[in-house]
């Protein structure tokens, strides 16, 4: 994985170089913003794959480098929007652009981000690769839709939850892993695998996700800690968890998805029952099945360095402590 990681290096170099050049265009409002939130850092997970998925198909022009800020501009307006959505103020280690600038500046900041990467697209005229992102884009915005639907809601299921999941971030990391395919003609055998791949790896990140929600701490993270149920979300640990408690217990957890409120006692009883249904490995196994289907995925590519990061990506995302 650090190898591959490395041969990207100079190329993730470019999909920052070519963020920057979109905003230092861009007018002082979406410039001022636009650029905290990006200077913000993040993983960059989502170009990096696009970045590896070329490399792997032998790819040698500078779509990668395009799609690679495109995604990440994506991924970056669905961010600033679910901050606000989720009344987020701490994102990257630092106060959100919500936080900072209030929300309507901050909706405008998502839109713009959402529109320009659509037209980066367009500027290229690659329709084939505008479909994927704008599919990806709206099975997000969907996904994040019957999310809201579902919060303060006890009876959210698994596979609601899978479905929410598979919309709001899978589709994004298929979208990240599946366009490179569309670069050449001789590429398009690959797709299917790697857009499967995508899904999987997708899949396995959301959980991981919130499993860090209850394991990490919040300055590793960069952001605040056990707030899905704060937020009024149900995620697959509580999904696990809840048939599982007395009903005592379970009117402990629906008060905090309901008020949004949990203090310091009811967070460690809470972490309690956590730890007594070994909730947390049992979680965790689910994450390692997605990450199983994703690695055979990546069984089916070419062989080499890149197809060995790929295959080790999903253990990585999973062992990740931010
Ligand atoms: C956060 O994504 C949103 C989810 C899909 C859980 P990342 O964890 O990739 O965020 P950054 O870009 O590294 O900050
Ligand atoms: C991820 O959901 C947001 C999207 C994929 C749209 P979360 O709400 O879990 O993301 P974080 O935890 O705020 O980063
Ligand atoms: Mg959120
Ligand atoms: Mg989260």
């Amino acid at each position: 994985m650090a190898n591959a990681l490395r041969l990207i290096t100079p190329r993730l170099a470019e999909v920052e170089r070519f963020i920057s050049a979109q905003l230092a265009d861009a007018p002082e409002s979406v410039r001022e913003a636009g650029s905290y939130v990006f200077e913000g850092g993040g993983k960059r997970l989502r170009p990096a794959m696009v970045l590896l998925v070329s490399r792997l198909l032998g790819y040698q022009g500078d779509r990668d480098v395009r799609y690679g800020a495109v995604i990440e501009m994506i991924h970056t307006a669905t961010l600033v929007h679910d901050d606000i959505i989720d009344h987020a103020a701490l994102r990257r280690g630092r106060p959100t652009a919500n936080h900072r600038w209030g929300n309507q500046l901050t909706v405008l900041l998502g839109d713009w981000l959402y529109t320009r990467s659509m037209e980066l697209a367009l500027e290229v005229d690659d329709v084939p690769v505008m479909r994927v992102l704008s599919r990806a884009t709206i099975e997000m915005i969907e996904g994040e839709m019957i999310g809201l639907r579902m919060s303060g809601r006890l009876d959210t299921d698994e596979a609601t939850y899978m479905d929410i999941v598979r919309r709001k971030t899978a589709g994004i990391f298929a979208a990240a892993t599946s366009i490179p395919a569309l670069f050449e003609p001789a590429f398009a055998r690959h797709r299917a695998t790697l857009t499967e791949y995508g899904t999987h790896l997708g899949v396995c990140f959301q959980i991981a996700d919130d499993l860090l929600d209850l394991t990490a701490s919040e300055s590793s993270l960069g952001k605040p800690v056990f707030s899905d149920l704060r937020e009024g979300k149900l995620t697959l640990p509580f999904i696990r968890l809840l048939p599982r408690l007395k009903r005592s217990e379970r009117e402990k957890l629906a008060q905090v998805l309901t008020t949004g409120h949990l203090g310091a006692d009811a967070e460690r009883d809470i972490r309690a029952l956590l730890d007594r249904h070994g909730i947390v490995d049992e979680v965790r196994q689910v994450a390692m099945s997605f990450a199983e289907r994703a690695t055979a995925c990546a069984a089916a590519l070419p062989a080499g360095v890149e197809r060995d990061a790929l295959a080790e990506a999903p253990r990585y995302v999973i062992d990740r402590e931010f």
